[in-house]
């Protein structure tokens, strides 16, 4: 983190996922701190009272609705990919939970739509937008999950594809770093949003979230703790062999040999 991350005021930023939970808090943070424009990726059309949003139709898994998406934005100084899937159901029942977990969550078509989303969805806009924001020099910003770190073995198939974007992340940050762009990964533990309705535990606001994640931007973290829970982690994490070894291997990457 030698480096100064990027101020929000004055800046281009796209979510995805914008109409509800995270995404939505997002938007509404970006326009608070000054953001100049803010695309807003929605699967449903989306009205918003502030002139400065321009909502976009944007499912990540449609090849042509991103590509449609590219050709409406001049120009993006932040990615957030937010747009997330966790098929949850209801836990509460023993036998329920089992046959849940045997048949739907970690079946083979449950895997794949949590890849398709929040492995292949991030990787396809991250991709479309490449261009957009190395001439910017700009920020990609994944949103992950805790369950990266450590699977939640409740729900396998979606801990599997958010490690599979934390790695992702990994490769892109030593990759794009001799173009100027940044990537950062955001590690929440449980937010209060649609995905976690279930969960009856301790959660952290969308809001709250929202203003850590640009707080983690503008201070240019790698990784982004934006709750009580991750944030307990931060410090070791940032100080951890795995960190280390990371960038050791991030060394190895020439500048710039991606392309778009
Ligand atoms: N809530 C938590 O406890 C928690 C914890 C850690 C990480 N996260 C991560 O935070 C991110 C936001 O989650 P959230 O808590 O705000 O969940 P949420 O309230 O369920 O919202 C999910 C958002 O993703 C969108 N989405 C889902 N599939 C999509 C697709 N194929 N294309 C485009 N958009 C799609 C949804 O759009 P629709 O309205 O059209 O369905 C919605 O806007 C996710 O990546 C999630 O994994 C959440």
């Amino acid at each position: 983190m030698s480096t100064k991350g990027i101020t929000i005021e004055g800046r281009v930023v796209l979510v995805t996922g914008a109409n509800r939970g995270i995404g939505q808090a997002l938007v509404e943070e970006a326009l608070r701190r000054g953001a100049k424009r803010l695309y807003a990726g929605t699967r449903q059309p989306l009205a918003h009272r502030d002139p400065r949003v321009t909502p976009l139709t944007l499912d990540v898994t449609n090849a042509a609705q991103i590509q449609a998406a590219v050709e409406k934005v001049e120009s993006l100084d932040i990615l957030i990919n937010n747009a997330g899937l966790a098929l949850v159901d209801d836990l509460g029942d023993r036998a329920a939970l089992e046959q849940h977990l045997a048949v739907n969550l970690f079946g083979r078509a449950a895997l794949e739509q949590h890849l398709a989303v929040n492995l292949f969805g991030t990787y396809g806009v991250t991709r479309a937008f490449l261009p957009l924001l190395t001439r910017s020099r700009g920020a990609i910003v994944n949103v992950g999950s805790l369950s990266a770190f450590a699977a939640v073995p409740v729900l396998p198939a979606y801990s599997i594809s958010k490690a599979a974007a934390f790695s992702l992340s990994q490769s892109l940050r030593a990759l794009l770093a001799g173009r100027g762009v940044k990537v950062h990964i955001v590690l929440p533990g449980p937010v209060d949003t649609d995905m976690s309705r279930g969960l009856d535990i301790p959660k952290a606001s969308p809001e709250s979230v929202a203003r850590a994640i640009f707080d983690g931007v503008e201070r240019n973290e790698e990784e982004i703790f934006p709750d009580p829970m991750s944030a307990s982690m931060a410090e070791s994490w940032r100080s951890g062999a795995a960190k280390a070894f990371e960038r050791q291997n991030a060394a190895l990457v020439a500048t710039a040999p991606v392309t778009a």
